[in-house]
This record gives C-alpha cells, structure tokens and sequence, in this order.
C-alpha cells in the first residue's frame, strides 16, 4: 500500500517538509509547518488510485533560489539554487570540486542545515580546509559525515533534515543492496538516485562531485547524467600563464542556459572570482605585436571576452599537413586554412598549423572565424596585425565575412578595453565605427593592405 502523501508548508518561508517539525530546517521558525491541501503534490485520493492536479493550482517553483555565495556559480545555474533540484559537479581529482562544495557550504544563503557528506576526506582534513578557506569558526549550521555508506547517509539525512546536501564524491558511494563492489557503475547509479529522491522528496538541493578522468572516460559519472537537472564540469585552462584559471560550464541545465560559464582563480584561500574576465586572456603586449597574433572578440555567454589568437604555421613535417589546434575546434581551424587557400592562394597545404588561444580557454564561438583568419594570414605571410585591432566575424566557405549575434556588444567592450579598432561584418547596427567587410580578400586588405 503506497503511503499517502501530505505536505507540510512553512507559513514563513514556504519550505515543504514530507513530516511536521518543530522548526522549520529552512528559515528556523517555530511551529510554522502546516498542513497544506498540496496542489502541487500528486498526492492520491484516499479512494481511487493517482489522480492528476490543474496546472493553474500548482504553485511555480521559481523564485525558490537560494544564492550560492559564488556569483560566478549562480550564474552558470541560472541564478542560484534550485530547491528539489540536484546537480553534477564533474571534474578531474584535484581541479578543486571539494574545495567548491565547501565554500558553497560557507556561502549559500539559507539558514537552514548544509550537510557535507564526504567518503573522501576525514573530518579533520575537512574543518582544516574549512580554516584555509576562512571558516576558523564555522557557522553551527554546517555538519559533516564522514562516510560514503549509503544506510548511513540515510539516517543522517533523517536527523539532520538538510536544505542543502553537498556529496563527495559519487566515486566512494556504496549500498550492499546495489551488488557487492563498491566503485561500479551500478553502485554509483543505485546511491545517486537515492541521494536524489530524497532531496525531491525533502525540498532540499543536492550537489554530487564526481571525478572525471583525463582522457575523457566519464562512463561513470556520464551515467547518472540524465538523473540530474544540472551537470557542471570544472576544466582548468592549458598550458601557459593562467594554469590556475578554471571554468565552470554547465553541460545540462533544466533551469538555465548552457552557454554561461564561470571563471574562477584558485589562490591561498580557495577559489576565487575574476572581477573582470574581459582583459583575463590577453597579453599585455607594448609597441607593435608578433606576426601570428590577433585579438578576437568572442561571446561567451551573456559576456563579452576579448582573447587573444595564436597561430604558426612551419613546413610539414610528414607529407600531409596537420592542424594542432585544442582550444578551438580543429575542424573550424582546418576550415578556416582552407578558406585562405582557396580566396587568397595563401599557400597552406603543405604548411603544419598550430593555434592556440591564450590562456588556454576553450573558444567554440563562431565569431571567432575571422580572428583566426587574421591569425593564421599573419603567421604565414609574417606581417603582424596591426596593434589595438580587435576582430569578430564567421567565415563562410566562400570566403564571405557573415554577421555575428551581439556585434555592438563586441564593438563597445573592445572599444572600452582600448582596442581602437574594429574590424567586423557590415552591420546596419554597427554604423560606421569600425571597419566593415563582407568578405575574407577584404578583411585582409584592410588588415594587411595587401
Ligand atoms: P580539491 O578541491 O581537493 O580538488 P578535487 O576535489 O576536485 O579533487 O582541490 C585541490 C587543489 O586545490 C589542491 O591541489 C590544493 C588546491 N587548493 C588551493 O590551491 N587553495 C586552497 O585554498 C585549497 C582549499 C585548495
Ligand atoms: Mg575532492
């Protein structure tokens, strides 16, 4: 016989508990749970089986958002938490997923418990960290368990009453209902949709990090994806000067967009916010710049970034020309080389190419193209791009430079970063402030003046 289901609703805050407390585990008032009719709730008829409720009755669950404290990460989950919501949090091991879940325990904006489950750490390692990142007396609000069994967890979960459940990591959950292994997919699986029905069930939010290996194998935590609402991967930039620059980007996302992502530093005390990303991925350069080199202005979601484009071409090395590029898609590389080819006979084929982009961020914005262009033009020819020159535009294959989304913004945050100019697409929006092409041979003229 399936139980029926009641809700308790607090008269202050909102917060639904399954069972009547006390105290509200959310906004800490007192006798504040009450019964409530539950239009939401598909609860069932006390005869007859399921039923269904209007839509018009439920009550919208937006606005139930609690701030992270990071506002680099509420904005990558659409503008905080979602309450009954759970979110992955995919990464490789040391790329600082435990040091994020803590200082969303430290930051969130709840009053209500933050349980901290780690099957990881001790919790002496963790009040340690807790020091680091500022928390010499943390809040009484915070609790720890140390275990990655998933029965315990359970019994917790039942006596702390979290609104906010933070799980590290998927890896270490276990259950011996789940098959004898720990570690195995179906352990994994079994424990995460656990930890996520209760949350549903609690009005509470999960995060569970997962590790994600190197090489891309994420058949692990790739599986319990689609249980979630919300999947977050960290990266860290490449090689080069900002090796502790790292991105959050959301790969899946129920209550936001996927295209924002967060930036953030690792420093002495945990992770840090970059105030202003904008200049994050240029070099500062005096007097004129190397052959190779060229400014783009690139959207990276609502933002505006400028970054700066590396390109080199040396003969081949083997007998077909290869194109090494990570940062950008090695197939818009190769498809940009080939445009150059065949509209400006830029001889390329027998040439290997490299780009980069500095800092290392992974660019897949199509307002790249002409940037890249003008890259790769300059490392082949050897005339540098003139200085303070600024570029956006998508190539086509006909060699023609295509409008982009957002060109005013890219005009104006260039333009506010000191870039004097601007070559770009012809745009009616634009007006007359920088320099329009409509094609590839056009561009290039006007860069080169050749
Ligand atoms: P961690 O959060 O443990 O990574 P993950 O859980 O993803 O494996 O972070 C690991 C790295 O971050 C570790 O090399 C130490 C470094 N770190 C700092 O540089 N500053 C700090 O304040 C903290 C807490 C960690
Ligand atoms: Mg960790």
């Amino acid at each position: 016989m399936k139980k029926e289901r009641t809700l308790y609703r607090c008269t202050s805050c909102g917060h639904e508990e399954p069972k009547w407390l006390g105290k509200c585990p959310e906004c800490g008032e007192w006798n504040t749970l009450a019964e409530t009719a539950a239009a939401g709730s598909p609860r069932e008829g006390r005869r007859g089986g399921p039923r269904s409720v209007p839509l018009a009755s439920i009550d919208p669950q937006e606005g139930k958002r609690v701030g992270s404290g990071l506002t680099e990460l509420d904005r990558v989950l659409g503008g905080g938490i979602m309450k009954r919501s759970a979110v992955l949090l995919g990464g490789e091991p040391g790329i600082g997923k435990s040091t994020l879940l803590l200082q969303i325990a430290a930051g969130a904006e709840t009053r209500g418990r933050i349980l901290y489950i780690t099957g990881e750490e001790s919790a002496g390692q963790i009040r340690m960290r807790a020091g680091r990142l500022g928390l010499r007396e943390p809040p009484g609000h915070i609790e720890v368990c140390c275990t990655g069994r998933l029965d315990d967890i359970t019994t917790v979960l039942e006596s702390v009453k979290p609104v906010l459940v933070l799980a590290d990591s998927v890896q270490t959950l276990h259950c011996d209902e789940a098959g004898p292994a720990p570690g195995t997919v179906n352990q994994m699986k079994f424990c995460s949709y656990e930890l996520i029905s209760w949350v549903k069930e609690h009005d509470a939010a999960l995060f569970l990090a997962a590790h994600v290996t190197k090489d891309g194998i994420i058949s692990g935590p790739k599986t319990i994806e689609h249980m979630v609402d919300t999947v977050l991967y960290f990266e860290q930039s490449g090689e080069g000067g900002m090796g502790d620059c790292r991105f959050l980007r959301a790969t899946k996302n129920r209550f936001g967009s996927v295209d924002e992502i967060g930036i953030f530093t690792m420093g002495e005390k945990g992770l840090a916010i970059v105030a202003d990303p904008s200049l994050l991925f240029l070099t500062r350069r005096e007097g004129e710049i190397p052959p190779g080199i060229a400014t783009a202005a690139v959207l990276e979601g609502s933002r505006t970034l400028l970054v700066e484009i590396q390109a080199l071409t040396v003969p081949a090395k083997g007998s077909i020309s290869r194109v090494f590029s990570g940062s950008i898609d090695s197939s818009r590389a190769s498809r940009v080389a080939a445009a150059l080819e065949k509209h400006l006979s830029l001889r390329l084929s027998d040439q290997d190419l490299y780009v980069n982009v500095a800092g290392g961020m992974r660019i897949t914005e199509v307002g790249v193209e002409l940037a890249l262009a003008a890259a790769i033009y300059s490392a082949r020819t050897g005339i540098p791009v003139p200085a303070k020159t600024a570029i956006a535009g998508e190539l086509s294959l006909a060699g023609e430079v295509l409008p982009v989304r957002r060109l005013e913004s890219r005009i104006k945050t260039s333009a506010d970063l000191g870039f004097g100019r601007f070559l770009g697409p012809k745009s009616a929006a634009a007006g007359n402030s920088q320099d329009a092409v409509d094609s590839l041979k056009k561009a290039v003229t006007s860069l080169f003046g050749k």
